[in-house]
This record gives structure tokens, C-alpha cells and sequence, in this order.
């Protein structure tokens, strides 16, 4: 179903939401937790398979749609919304009293043709689907990144234009979901590897104050939603983790509402981060001022990391540390995986990347999880143990991390 949107630029009035689905399997809610499970859906999957839907509902507090609320899916012509497949997504987490984390509002990837044509393919009467979604395997991506930025550097957009569309966008969408999306990553990996704002097309034609643009429309749009940044390879120290700080410092500073950082932690057997790594992170990120989640944890190895065995064995220990540090910061509220079966993982099955098998038994991943968050004991131990050792290392880092910052 299409929905007509506003005229850009207009006032905006949510569309209509149809009516709740029935499923078979509905779930009273389960007691709170500290920290909120949470894993990518895929809808098409949930409708189809009903243990990929049940186990969902059995181990998981909250999902993140996994692509139906990127722009490229609730925009696809300009100023027309479609908000049908996300809402199926939110009958259904309603339904089974699951929170939502909504993903993403303002993002450099999976656009529609016609954001990154300026027009040129609705005006030609094309709706075609966006050039990088699904992104293309390599080399193929490269092709079509420089495609898609010869087509917006040829086009262009005016400031103010591309202005009035990305606030469209956020206030329409956060409009439309109102409460039954309680936290959303109004920005998606805004930053490069240096730590610099990446050059995409929100930064190259609004400017670097997109960011803040994006969330102080976001604000005013639904106020009681808690307001993300959401990043990859941030985890550790980095010089992309010093520009994360330095930009939620310095929104931070100004007053610019931001609620969470969201960690997605893509990562593998080669360069996971230990523990207290971890842990210092989501400490410095929350000296500032801030939630911290993680938002996206997947574990992804190749047969060159050992039998599937050793694979799994060491893969628990990834997701386990990332869990405990998760749980021993009490400004984490949330651990969300990217997809939890390897049957639908976005790297594929043969990556074995997450907590459950593709014939979906847990595999060690998913048991130490678990335990890492079934344990109170984590963090008042800890705590013990900083009263016994004041000078530990990683607690004088986190201390000069937050001063400088
Ligand atoms: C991925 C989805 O999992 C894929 O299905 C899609 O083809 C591409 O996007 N960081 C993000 C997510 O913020 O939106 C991406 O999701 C994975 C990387």
C-alpha cells in the first residue's frame, strides 16, 4: 500500500495504520530486564516461518527491523510513503508486547534513486528500486558507490531543498510510529575512518550540521522517543572513536537532544575487542552523557578460524565479553544482534555469525549470553574489586578519557 505523504516542506499528518494482524502465538509479557535482548527481523521471514517467529518471541525482548524503515523503503518516490511493511513489523511486536528500535532515519546508504538523482528518475516516471539496496558484492558495491556519487555530483542538491526533505523524512516517520517506537538511530554511521564526518550525500549538500539538524527535528517530532547515533568500528580505541566523542561531546555541549550511542560491533574471530576494551568504551561514551547499546553484534568467521567447533568455542567468547561489558555498565540498556539465526544472517549462513544455528539450536554464543546477563553478581563484584584496586588502568584511562573529552 502507498500512502500519500505531505508536500515537502508542509505540516504533516500521520497516515492511517491498518489494523493489527493475528498470529498464532501470542506471548504475555515477561518480567522487565536491565538490559533489553534485542535482535534484527526480517519481516518476510517472520511471516513465512513460524520457528524463526517463535523462537523470536521466545529469547527476545525487542527486534530492530532490519531494513523496512530505511529511507529507501518508506520513501520510495519523493513525498510518497509507504509505510506497509513497517507497520506489519509494529502490529506484530505490539501485539507480543516487543519494544522497537527503529532504524535508521538519516543514513548515507540504502536511499532511494531518486534522493540520490535529485529527481531525475521520478521526474522521468521511473521508480526504480535504490542502486544500493541490497548492496551489490564486491566489486560490483564499488561500481555502484561511484555510480551513486557521480549521479549526485552531477545532480546536485540545493541546501535548503535537501534541508526540507530530511526533516520531512524524520518528522513524517517519527510521526507516523509515534510511541510504539520508543528509541530510533535518527543517525546512521555518520563518521569515516579518520573519525571526520563521511562525505555522504546529507553531510556534502546540507552541511556538517545535518547531524544536529537531523536531531533536533527528531525531538520535536516525538519527544518521548529516546534519540540515537549509531556507529560501526567504534568499540575500541580508534581515531573513529575519538571523532564519536568529540561529536557527541560537542552535540552534548550545545544541547543538541541526543539520548544513546548505539555500538553495532560487526565483527569476527580476527580483530574482536576484549572485555574491559569494551567496557572502557561504553564507561567514556557515558561520562558524556549518554545510553549506550549495542546495536548490531554479529561474530563472523571463515573455515581459516578452525573446525566449526573451535569456531563456536571462540565465538562465545566474543559475544560473551561484549555481554558482560554490556552488563557491568549500568548506562548499556540494550544488546541487539544482527539477526539471530545463521540461516538469515546478512553475511550469509556460511559465516556462522550468530547465536543460533541455521537449523536454529543455540550454539555456545547464545548460552553465554545468557549468562552473562543472568549474572547480578557481575557488576557489584566488580565494583568490590575497584574499591580493592582504586588504581586499575583501564578505570585511570577512563577517567583522563572523560576530562579530556
Ligand atoms: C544490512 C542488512 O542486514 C542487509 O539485509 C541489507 O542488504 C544491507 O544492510 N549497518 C547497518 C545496517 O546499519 O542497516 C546494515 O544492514 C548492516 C550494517
Amino acid at each position: 500500500m502507498l500512502v500519500a505523504g505531505p508536500a515537502v516542506g508542509d505540516a504533516v499528518a500521520a497516515p492511517a495504520r491498518p489494523a493489527a494482524q493475528t498470529h498464532v502465538v501470542t506471548r504475555t509479557p515477561p518480567p522487565p530486564r536491565r538490559v533489553v535482548q534485542g535482535t534484527a527481523v526480517r519481516l518476510d521471514v517472520l511471516q513465512r516461518d513460524q520457528r524463526y517467529r517463535d523462537l523470536f518471541l521466545d529469547n527476545y525482548d525487542a527486534m530492530t527491523p532490519e531494513n523496512e524503515m530505511k529511507m529507501a523503503f518508506l520513501q520510495p518516490r519523493r513525498g510518497v510513503f509507504d509505510f506497509s511493511r513497517a507497520d506489519e513489523l509494529v502490529a506484530f511486536a505490539k501485539e507480543h508486547h516487543k519494544a522497537i528500535h527503529g532504524h535508521a532515519l538519516v543514513w548515507g546508504l540504502q536511499l532511494p534513486l531518486w534522493l540520490i538523482d535529485h529527481g531525475l528518475s521520478d521526474n522521468l516516471g521511473l521508480n526504480l528500486p535504490p542502486l544500493s539496496s541490497p548492496p551489490l558484492p564486491a566489486p560490483l558495491d564499488t561500481v555502484d558507490a561511484g555510480v551513486n556519487d557521480l549521479l549526485t555530483t552531477l545532480t546536485g542538491w540545493d541546501r535548503d531543498e535537501l534541508l526540507a526533505i530530511m526533516r520531512t523524512h524524520v518528522d513524517s516517520v517519527m510521526r507516523h510510529f509515534g510511541d510504539d517506537v520508543g528509541e530510533w538511530d535518527v543517525v546512521n554511521e555518520p563518521l569515516d575512518e579518520n573519525g571526520n564526518l563521511q562525505n555522504n550525500v546529507w553531510r556534502r549538500f546540507i552541511g556538517p550540521d545535518y547531524v544536529e539538524q537531523a536531531l533536533r527535528t527528531a525531538r520535536a517530532a516525538n519527544p518521548h522517543a529516546k534519540l540515537f547515533i549509531n556507529e560501526y568500528a567504534v568499540e575500541g580505541p580508534s581515531a573513529k572513536l575519538e571523532g564519536l566523542v568529540r561529536l557527541v561531546s560537542d552535540l552534548k555541549a550545545r544541547k543538541v537532544p541526543l539520548d544513546g550511542v548505539g555500538l553495532q560491533y560487526h565483527t569476527n574471530l580476527t580483530g574482536p575487542w576484549d572485555e574491559q576494551t569494551i567496557e572502557t568504551t561504553m564507561r567514556r561514551l557515558a561520562a558524556l552523557g549518554v545510553e549506550v547499546e549495542i546495536t548490531e553484534m554479529d561474530v563472523g568467521s571463515t573455515p581459516l578460524d578452525g573446525s566449526p567447533a573451535q569456531r563456536a568455542t571462540r565465538q562465545a567468547q566474543v559475544y560473551g565479553d561484549a555481554a558482560r561489558a554490556c552488563n557491568a555498565v549500568d548506562a548499556c540498556t540494550r544488546f541487539t544482534t544482527w539477526g539471530f539465526t545463521d540461516r538469515f544472517s546478512w553475511l550469509g549462513p556460511a559465516q556462522l555469525a550468530l547465536p543460533f544455528d541455521a537449523q536454529y539450536r543455540p550454539k555456545p554464543a547464545a548460552d553465554a549470553i545468557r549468562a552473562a546477563f543472568a549474572d547480578p553478581s557481575a557488576r557489584s563484584s566488580r565494583r568490590l574489586r575497584h574499591v580493592l584496586r582504586p588504581a586499575r588502568t583501564r578505570r585511570v584511562g577512563v577517567r583522563k578519557a572523560s576530562r579530556a573529552a
